[in-house]
């Protein structure tokens, strides 16, 4: 059947276009549906009725009452209920629909809109799920990229990328187990527990033992079920527990695995979870690798400077175990001052290296029987400038370089390279600084002889407030005096020369 609608045809020429049935709104075939139902039957019976003069009125209207009452009653509401449906869904399938469709129907249309809303719920929460993933990622990022910019480590880094692999794969424990090559045994490298609790680092698994030693054996990624303790968590969650795990390789050469627990037995990981870990793996991998080589290439240049700086030493034989004494008078006032292990090493350090740059000065300059010209100053003061330069490479020597290159300083800004001044002078170079000229003045020069250590505690206290900070000096008189007291057998001696 059709029905009819103008055309956009131009004013007073209005024409009529049949349109399909197939493309009529569900309520308006339903109307007209009721319409042919009911009109044909009426038109019978009332042609009957006027054939044989029967009086069928009360019947007609009769009809026509029932087909009115099932039309709003009946057929109407559940097609309006149809159209709802429809309406929500492709709201949904827009973007713009959230929430549920709300029916009380209890036959088949108000089962497909429930089951509509079961499948809007799902979706909602895969959708929360994608977003929590995608912060999660953000977040891991984020992280190991300031990891990555502070260089505080691989230790930190590792221990960044466990605890967010674990959390990512709703895991209470991880742990990073690396392979000790000659022993051909795992240890743990790091460990995470959502509790705070750490692993036993003594634990050493044979290659092919445990879960762990299974997957680096046959070097393929593992799901089953184990306990805590067999990753070295003790007094935790005993029961069995899912457990997933992955090797950690490159080029076929195992370096480790990585491995996650899930104290929900009742939730083993998935495929999905091990591709994300496998993944995570072989990165880790990769990060491992290249610290180690960048390691093996900083110890190589840090032992060839530390020779460097013998070097120096061995060409001016009047400096000969200059440097390690600055170092071990350095690391004294450190302890008098109360500074922590890590600042004592470097004060150490940067005393063995702090005239490294001199490698860079010309012999007639470095080693003049006499003191230096005004142009022969200049140059050799850039031994500081060149020293920083040398050292700066080395990243596990970072806080170093600064000392190196101001230990020159004066506390009353005269030094040099940057003329800093008081407490702009790094506390570790303030402290070199006094070192240096305590053992310049007990050792013998070539143009003047040693001083008795009377004496150079003497200078030391005259130019404390103008070339040294007075604090610093106090330090080290207090060191110096401490030492003297003391019977000779307690005496802690500085490096011979
Ligand atoms: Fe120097």
């Amino acid at each position: 059947m059709a029905d009819a609608f103008p055309s956009s045809q131009p004013k007073g020429k209005t024409r009529f276009k049949l349109i399909s049935l197939k493309e009529e709104g569900l309520e308006r075939k339903l109307a007209l549906a009721f319409g042919f139902m009911s009109i044909i039957p009426i038109l019978i019976v009332w042609a009957w009725a006027k054939m044989h003069q029967v009086d069928m009125s009360p019947a007609l209207y009769a009809v026509i009452a029932s087909v009115i009452i099932g039309y709003f009653l009946v057929a109407r509401p559940m097609i309006s209920l149809v159209l709802k449906v429809t309406k929500k869904v492709q709201e949904f399938s827009t973007g713009h629909f959230t929430g549920t469709i709300e029916v009380d129907e209890r036959n088949e249309i108000g089962e497909l809109a429930r089951s509509f809303n079961r499948i809007t719920k799902d979706l909602e929460h895969k959708i929360d799920e994608l977003e929590s993933s995608r912060q999660l990622v953000k977040r891991l990022l984020a992280r190991i990229g300031a990891a990555m910019n502070s260089y505080e480590g691989i230790d930190n880094l590792l221990n960044l990328i466990i605890e967010n692999s674990a959390a990512a794969l709703e895991a209470q424990r991880g742990t990073l187990m690396l392979v000790d090559g000659e022993k051909q045994e795992l240890y743990v490298k790091t460990a995470w527990s959502n509790n705070g609790q750490t692993a036993d680092a003594n634990l050493r698994l044979k290659i092919g033992e445990g879960i762990p030693g299974l997957v680096v054996k046959e070097r393929r990624a593992m799901r089953s079920t184990g306990k805590s303790s067999s990753l070295g968590f003790s007094n935790t969650h005993q029961d069995e527990a899912t457990v997933l795990s992955v090797p950690l390789q490159l080029r076929d050469h195992p370096l480790g695995v990585l491995t996650v627990l899930r104290e929900d037995a009742e939730r083993p990981f998935t495929e999905d979870d091990e591709m994300l870990l496998g993944s995570i793996g072989s990165q880790m991998a990769v990060a491992i690798e290249n610290y180690r080589l960048n390691l093996d290439v900083e110890r190589t240049y840090l032992e060839t400077i530390m020779a460097l700086a013998l070097a120096v030493e061995a060409k001016d034989p009047y400096s000969a175990g200059h440097s390690k004494r600055v170092g071990y008078y350095a690391m004294k006032i450190g302890e008098q001052i109360g500074l922590d292990e890590e600042m004592l090493r470097t004060l150490n350090d940067a005393g063995v290296l702090h005239d490294i740059g001199k490698i860079g000065i010309k012999d007639e300059i470095l080693l003049k029987p006499a003191p230096l010209d005004p142009d022969e100053q200049k140059i050799m003061q850039q031994h500081s400038a060149i020293g920083e330069a040398i050292v700066r490479p080395i990243r596990s020597l970072s806080k170093v370089v600064a000392l190196v290159r101001h230990h020159h300083e004066r506390f009353d800004g005269a030094g040099y390279p940057n003329g800093l001044k008081g407490e702009a002078i790094p506390l570790g170079a303030r402290i070199l600084a006094v070192a240096d000229t305590y053992d310049a003045i007990i050792t013998d020069r070539p143009y003047r002889k040693r001083m008795s250590i009377e004496r150079a505690k003497d200078e030391l206290r005259r130019n404390a407030g103008h070339q040294h900070d007075p604090a610093v000096v106090e330090a080290f008189l207090r060191f110096v005096e401490g030492k003297e007291e003391r019977p000779a057998s307690a005496k802690s001696q500085p490096p011979a020369a």
